[in-house]
């Protein structure tokens, strides 16, 4: 397997030299530039897999409102799930309080397009993701009695108000990735760490027919080791416990400028990848691709060779990620590179703009889309999880 100093070494040869002919310069951007080809969807469904993507409201509904994306949506999608309407901050303004508004918007127009939902996240359990709230919350005299109610009543009022949804993310990133070990918050404060426990077990009442996952960014590259064994040691705990728990999601936002970029996705990496793989699936969990882009921060400027090597790499990660029959669902962390939260972070250095999407600028799919196509195309076929809105309570 290519590593990520060949991948940009080869990338950045491509930029450099300049292409013979136009015919050859037409022959590189050629294919699935313009026309997106079938639906992601269509090639997951084939495979027992399901294909959807991240979505904001402001895109479906109100003065930003997006038609020419919600129609690649609807185009390539199964399934949806809110970028940050369903976390705390955004449902919760205060301890009494729930606004589901703006997440309604996303699960009504999934709803009236066909497409399922996917729930992220019922306890995103790390301080600087509280509310404000939360984080200065007086539990009073019996704080583990009163953490558990304000849990609770959290995770119950929310999957009632969507019993559509097919696969939750019950928490999110509790695992602290440079050290493995697990984050403290206001609840853990009040009710020790069985705060996890409880999540997911009301997760199971409130949502008996949901898929529970635990989420997080755990990845194959250096300065990673700590969190795949936190994670590892997590997962474990759960399993000897008995919490009922599905799923590992494996947020995937793979690429350049994550972390080291001397390290990257070769023959020693991908082993790491698979021992940790093997590990949680050898714990009978499924495995979700739960928010997937690309991240392209120290990629060529050429928007041709740095959107092949986004394509190429994506490929490779979706071809081992399928080589597991658990892998099921593939969630897009949006489609569209303007909207896509790496255009705010970590700035690349020439100042352009970001590319880690399937599609571009101009609403055209990129190489990306013909990977992901590709590597659905190319995966085994595997036994479908249930995630139709018939079958929730
Ligand atoms: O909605 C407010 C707006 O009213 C306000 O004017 C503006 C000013 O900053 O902020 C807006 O909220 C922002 C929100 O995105 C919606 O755009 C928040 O500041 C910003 O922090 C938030 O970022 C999100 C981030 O999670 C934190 O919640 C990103 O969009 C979202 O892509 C990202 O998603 C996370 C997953 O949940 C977990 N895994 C990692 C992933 C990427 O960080």
């Amino acid at each position: 397997m290519t590593t990520r100093r060949t991948l940009l070494a080869g990338a950045a040869a491509l930029a450099a030299a300049p292409l013979a002919t136009p015919l050859a310069a037409s022959a590189l951007a050629a294919p699935s530039r313009d026309a997106a080809g079938p639906s992601l969807n269509d090639l997951a469904k084939a495979k027992g897999m399901t294909f959807g993507s991240a979505v904001s409201a402001g895109v479906i509904a109100g003065p930003r409102r997006d038609p020419r994306y919600t129609a690649l949506l609807e185009r390539d999608c199964g399934a949806l799930v809110c970028e940050n309407e369903t976390k705390w901050v955004a449902l919760r303004p205060d301890a009494q309080t729930f606004d589901f508004a703006a997440a309604d918007t996303i699960a009504a127009y999934a709803g009236a397009h066909d497409m399922a939902l996917r729930g992220h996240t019922l306890l995103w359990h790390h301080p600087d993701w509280f509310p404000q709230w939360l984080t200065n919350y007086d539990f009073g005299s019996r704080p583990a009695t009163e953490a558990e109610r304000v849990l609770s009543d959290h995770i119950r009022r929310v999957c009632a108000h969507y019993p559509q949804v097919f696969s939750w993310d019950v928490i999110n990133e509790t695992v602290d990735a440079q050290t493995g070990a697990l984050r403290d918050t206001s609840l853990s404060n009040a009710m020790g760490q069985r705060v996890l426990d409880v999540a997911f077990h009301t997760a199971r009442e409130a949502a008996p027919h949901a898929q529970l996952v635990y989420n997080d960014y755990m990845s194959w590259e250096a300065g990673h080791e700590a969190h795949r064994a936190g994670v590892l040691r997590l997962l474990e705990g759960f399993k000897t416990r008995g919490v009922p728990i599905d799923a590992l999601g494996v947020q995937s936002h793979i690429g350049s400028g994550n972390q080291d970029d001397s390290v990257g996705f070769d023959t020693a990496q991908e082993r790491e990848w698979r021992k940790f793989l093997d590990e949680a699936t050898g714990m009978g969990l499924d495995i979700v691709i739960s928010e997937f882009d690309v991240h392209d921060k120290n990629l060529p400027a050429d928007p041709v060779v740095r959107d092949q090597a986004v394509a190429d790499l994506g490929r490779r990660y979706l071809d081992l990620m399928f080589s597991y029959p658990q892998t099921k669902t593939v969630m897009a962390w949006g489609m569209y590179d303007p909207y896509s939260w790496l255009q705010g972070r970590w700035p690349r250095e020439d100042g352009g703009a970001k590319r880690p999407t399937p599609f571009d600028a101009e609403y055209r799919a990129k190489p990306l889309h013909g990977a992901i196509a590709d590597a659905f195309r190319a995966a085994p076929m595997r036994t479908a999880l249930d995630i139709t809105p018939a079958n929730r309570n």
